[in-house]
């Protein structure tokens, strides 16, 4: 027997005035998956939690968290779900267990339960010995571990993480993935945000979103298939700008990319490509100093499919009689 799916969007759209933030979004989440939603800043993914959350009305298309339509009761989609916003919504003057006692109220939580649940939150997020101390004097990784300690105290299925680590240093990041890591093992479905490239490896399944759009989505390793039958190359030479300009003009490089000191050139055959990079840069007294093949990294998987729905979109826009 297969579960429902914990969340699916079909064609979710939010218009603001005439921008579209987020354009017909279609996929689905699957109960106890870490779905991760990756995409630049402005790319739509708070805008898209918002509606799945109950918070923001979809202006077209449809959201189902639960089985529960998130445009005809909003109210009933916050109950049943954990949702932890970009900002961490916590009072920065109350102690963490008046965080926790706050929150558990908020979500309805009475008597024996909530000190039930407050003290799980509690062992949870590790926080033990530290009940009274002041949220707002807590370190990053502690008050991030709170506010998804206080996002999860009612115990709901699904659970809204935004950029939850965001501004966090890499260790407090590494402990907070395990934590996630965690409640999907106990069936808790998550749906995490980031614009961390690397806490992809994480996900079980991930979207890869970009100006509103949905650009890719799949396993880590289906979205590295993109790559399969072509190589990357990684290239350097003295002139860096120069040699992406020149490499960017060759129809047999099929994409390039800079990575810091270093270019990323796709090709279909790696020793054909190595001879044409070497000749091609030689011919402009700009020759490399080195190039190698590389496993394609997950940030040119998402170049890559930024750079398929750019050219989408001006294929559009060529053809838009408006
Ligand atoms: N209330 C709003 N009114 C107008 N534009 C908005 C509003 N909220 C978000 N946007 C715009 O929608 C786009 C997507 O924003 P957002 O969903 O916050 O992106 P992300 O979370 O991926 O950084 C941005 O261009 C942002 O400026
Ligand atoms: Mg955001």
């Amino acid at each position: 027997m297969t579960a429902p799916p914990a969340i699916e969007l079909d064609r979710l759209t939010k218009r603001f005035g005439s921008f579209t933030a987020v354009d017909a979004l279609t996929m689905t989440v699957n109960a106890g998956e870490i779905f991760g939603f990756l995409g630049a800043n402005g790319a739509g993914k708070s805008t898209a939690i918002r509606m799945l959350c109950g918070l923001l009305a979809p202006t077209e298309g449809t959201g189902t968290v639960l089985g529960i339509d998130v445009s005809r009761d909003p109210e009933a989609v916050k109950r049943r779900i954990g949702y932890m916003s970009q900002r961490f919504s916590l009072y920065e003057d109350l102690s963490v267990r008046q965080n926790l006692r706050f929150f558990g109220g908020v979500y309805g939580l009475r008597g024996t339960r909530a000190r039930e649940r407050e003290e799980w939150a509690i062992d949870m997020a590790d926080l033990r010995g530290k009940e009274h101390r002041l949220t707002g004097e807590l370190p990053g990784g502690w008050k991030q571990r709170l506010a998804l300690a206080c996002a999860v105290l009612h115990d709901p299925k699904v659970v809204f993480l935004d950029e939850p680590t965001s501004g966090v240093d890499p260790i407090s990041r590494r402990r907070f993935w395990a934590l996630i890591d965690e409640m999907s093992g106990y069936g808790v479905t998550v749906f995490v945000t980031t614009h961390y490239l690397d806490e992809a490896e994480y996900c079980h399944r991930l979207a890869l979103i970009h100006a509103g759009r949905l650009a890719a989505q799949g396993t880590v390793g289906e979205l590295k298939e993109v790559f399969a039958g072509r190589a990357v190359l990684e290239v350097t030479a003295p002139r860096l700008s120069e040699a992406l300009e020149l490499l960017g003009e060759q129809d047999w490089a099929l994409e390039t990319s800079v990575f810091g000191t270093r270019i990323h050139v796709v090709v279909g055959d790696a020793e054909v490509g190595r001879q044409r990079i070497t000749a091609a840069l030689e011919g402009e007294g700009n020759p490399p100093r080195s190039i190698d093949r590389i496993v394609p990294s997950l940030e040119d998987v998402f170049i890559h499919h930024v750079e398929e729905e750019e050219a989408r979109l001006r294929a559009g826009a060529a053809v838009d009689p408006a």
